[in-house]
């Protein structure tokens, strides 16, 4: 069976996974990455996959996604090697998608990559994972009922064949924000070295219809979160992905995405201010941090909400998602829309947001039938 999905960064705590996902689906995929015997140790465990070496130079990424339908870049800094993977995904013909939530990288992708892939007639699908897609397809479906959309629309097939119209075009909402609520949350070596290199960063929210740049945690807001999540909970502003996606389909004039680490209010305000006062460090004393490096069993420990919710004038929507394990959940996300988009015929091209792509309702079942998450939405 030849290939239709590589994995690149196959070898990585969400690349492995990301392999057994589709492994147990009985997908036709590679296993790709930089490292020989890397790659080999993983092929033992996964011996229905095909292998393939590549460096991150062109030539060579673009000769192993050859005959790929999809490019699954599970390979990290996205910020360091993100952008050379999309371009050999294109060059060889094949649709992009990533895990990153990354703001920054997704912003500078949609703004160099859009025309190019559009044209390519590929889509590309950065942050395919709970920190972007989660968030971004539970808004959409909360911002659906305050429209009033059709059920036959709501509930139509998974895949768009056809670009959706936005959300809230004629009369927009007033505010979306989606909160990010974890107890023990434990983060991967990749994504505490993302955390150390965002802390110097302003980050973007969208206000008054566009993009504006804002300092970590500027803004904070109590959320309830749900019983099982401690019940009303701190958050604070952080720059998610989401503030880029979600204004692609839904006519709003702001939108924030925010974040939960603790349940306890001094320490989340320990948090708020330290992060605050993180920029006046000197970059190169916040280089020195070593991640820790969690075992296998601890990213089980941790518990998540992603609440959406929607508003304008006096309606509202709410949509909470809860699940745990945030790299396995992720790694579920990236399969699934990976197979999706390997047996798509027809659909929206260019670089696309998770609810552009997918009608958020029945993307989201899917997803939390295959990785045990719970949906709440409560339509005011
Ligand atoms: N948005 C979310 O909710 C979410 C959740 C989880 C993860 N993520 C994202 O998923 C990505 C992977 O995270 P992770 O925790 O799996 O990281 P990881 O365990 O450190 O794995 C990184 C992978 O990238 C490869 N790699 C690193 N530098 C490379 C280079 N210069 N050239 C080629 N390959 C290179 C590594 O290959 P070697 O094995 O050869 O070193 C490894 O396969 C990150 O972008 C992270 O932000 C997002």
């Amino acid at each position: 069976m030849t290939a239709e999905i590589v994995v690149y960064g196959a070898t990585g705590l969400v690349g492995r996974r990301v392999c057994h996902e589709l492994d147990a689906a009985g997908a036709a995929f590679a296993i790709a990455g930089r490292s020989k015997e890397r790659i080999a140790a993983l092929a033992a465990e996964l011996p229905a996959a095909e292998q393939r070496i590549a460096t991150v130079a062109e030539s060579a990424l673009v000769r192993a996604f050859a005959g790929a339908r999809v490019i699954v870049n599970c390979a990290g800094p996205l910020d360091e090697i993100g952008e050379p993977v999309l371009v050999a995904a294109l060059a060889a013909g094949a649709h992009y998608l990533d895990l990153g939530g990354d703001q920054r990288f997704m912003h500078a992708m949609l703004e160099r990559h859009e025309s190019s892939t559009r044209r390519a007639g590929l889509v590309a699908m950065p942050g395919a994972a709970l920190n972007c897609a989660i968030g971004d397809w539970a808004a959409a479906w909360a911002a659906q009922h305050v429209c009033g959309t059709p059920a036959s629309e709501i509930e139509g097939d998974v895949l768009r064949t056809e670009p959706a119209a936005p959300l809230g075009a004629d009369r927009p909402f007033d505010d979306v924000s989606i909160s990010y609520i974890y107890d023990d949350l434990v983060l991967s070596p990749a994504g505490q070295r993302a955390v150390f290199a965002n802390l110097h960063e302003r980050g973007l929210a969208w206000r008054r219809d566009r993009w504006e740049p804002v300092a970590p945690a500027s803004e904070r807001r109590r959320i309830n979160a749900g019983v099982a999540m401690g019940g009303e909970r701190d958050v604070a502003s952080f720059p998610g992905g989401d503030v880029i996606t979600v204004p692609r389909h839904i006519a709003t004039r702001a939108a924030q995405t925010f974040v939960s680490t603790t349940r306890h209010r001094a320490a989340s305000t320990a948090l708020r201010l330290l992060a605050r006062a993180m920029p006046l460090v000197p970059k190169r004393a916040t280089e020195l941090l070593v991640p820790y490096t969690p075992k296998d069993y601890e990213y089980e420990r941790t518990r998540f909400a992603v609440v959406a919710q929607v508003r304008r004038g006096f309606s509202g929507a709410q949509i909470v998602v809860g699940g745990g394990d945030q790299y396995l959940t992720s790694a579920v996300i990236a399969a699934w829309v990976a197979r999706q988009l390997a047996a798509r015929s027809a659909g929206p091209v260019g670089m696309r947001a998770p609810s552009e792509l997918f009608r958020p309702a029945p993307a989201l079942r899917e997803i939390a039938a295959a990785a045990g998450m719970t949906l709440e939405p409560s339509f005011a």
